[in-house]
Parts: C-alpha cells; structure tokens; sequence
C-alpha cells in the first residue's frame, strides 16, 4: 500500500442529511408499490442498512456483488458478477442502490443486467456522484445524494484495498 493521508470530504452529518432526503422522495414515488432494495456489495452495503432504514414503506432487500476495480484506486473498466440474486422479480419495483458513481460502468451494466430479469420498473439511488468534465456520456442515477469532486474517497463503505470502509465521514485519500 502506497504511503497516503487522509482529508475529510463529507462529515457524516451531511451524509446522514442526504440520505433522509433521498428516502423522503422514495418514500413519495413509490407508495403502493413492492420495492426491492439492491445494494452492490461490498461498497454500498453501509448505505443500504441507513437508506433502508429512513424509507418509511415496506420494502425488501438484497445484495449483488460485481468487480471492477479490484486493489487498485482506478477502474480496470472491466464488469464481472460476482453474485446474483435468485428471487423471480415479476412484480417488484428494483432500486439499484450504489455507493459512487464514477465512470458510470458499473451502474450502466446493472441497469441492464435487472432490466432483463423483467422487474415492473428499475430505478437506481446513488449517494456520492463524482463531478467529471465528460459527464453527458454517463448513466444518469434516478437518485442521487451528494455531488463531490473527483478525487479517490474512502469511508462510509468505500474502501481502499479493503480499509476504511468503517470510517463514518467520507474521506479524500491523497497519495504523498
Ligand atoms: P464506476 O466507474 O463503474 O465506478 O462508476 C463505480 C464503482 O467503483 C468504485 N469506486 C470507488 N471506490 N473510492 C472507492 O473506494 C472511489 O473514489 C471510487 N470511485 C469508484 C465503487 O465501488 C463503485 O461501485
Ligand atoms: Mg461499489
């Protein structure tokens, strides 16, 4: 592991701010519906537990896991399924529930992979999206809770060679 450092980016206030807000306007579209909750593991799976947590409908969860960017802090720009889920999906509503959107990949290939298993609808929710200047060509997530520039971050689930993703704050790690 390369020396680096630590900087807080977002504390976990803003974070827990952000989340209650996301869960207000699911908890607005999707009354009467069956939502399934799908987190991306392992990323995601912090922000999965508090989402699930605020929405106030009933709802279901589970978990896939996909690979990309293994040890390294840069995309390989490669997506493989790591792990499924079994449930027939015929009549749930799937919300794709990831922890940062960077290059768009990953969520682009999810939202293809749920779309063939013919759920009624699939949406995705995304707590940190990445500013880029080639941002048009990217997936656009239905949900998304806070904007943060494009540096390599940590914490609150994310990781760095499989650390810090029990840090509560989100931080930038700067390679010194
Ligand atoms: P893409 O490029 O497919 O990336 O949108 C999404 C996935 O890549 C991981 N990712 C990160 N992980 N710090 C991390 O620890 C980051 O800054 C970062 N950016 C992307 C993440 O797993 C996400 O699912
Ligand atoms: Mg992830």
């Amino acid at each position: 592991m390369k020396e680096h450092e630590l900087k807080i980016l977002v504390s976990r206030e803003e974070i827990a701010k952000a989340i209650n807000s996301l869960a207000k306007k699911i908890d607005s579209d999707y009354l009467g519906k069956k939502i399934l909750l799908v987190g991306v593991l392992k990323g995601a799976a912090f922000f999965l537990v508090d989402l699930a947590r605020s929405i106030s409908l009933p709802l279901e969860i589970d978990f896939v896991e996909v690979s990309s960017y293994g040890n390294k802090a840069e995309s390989s720009g490669k997506i493989k399924l790591i792990k499924d889920i079994r449930k027939d999906l015929s009549d749930y509503h799937v919300l794709i529930v990831e922890d940062i959107l960077d290059s768009g990949l990953t969520l682009q290939y999810l939202i293809d992979f749920f779309k063939q298993k013919k759920p009624l609808s699939v949406k995705s929710v995304v707590l940190f999206y990445k500013m880029k200047n080639n941002d048009c060509k990217r997936p656009n997530a239905d949900y998304f809770g806070l904007k943060i520039p494009d540096y390599f971050v940590v914490g609150y689930g994310l990781d760095y060679a499989e650390k810090y993703r029990n840090l509560k704050d989100l931080y930038v790690v700067s390679f010194v």
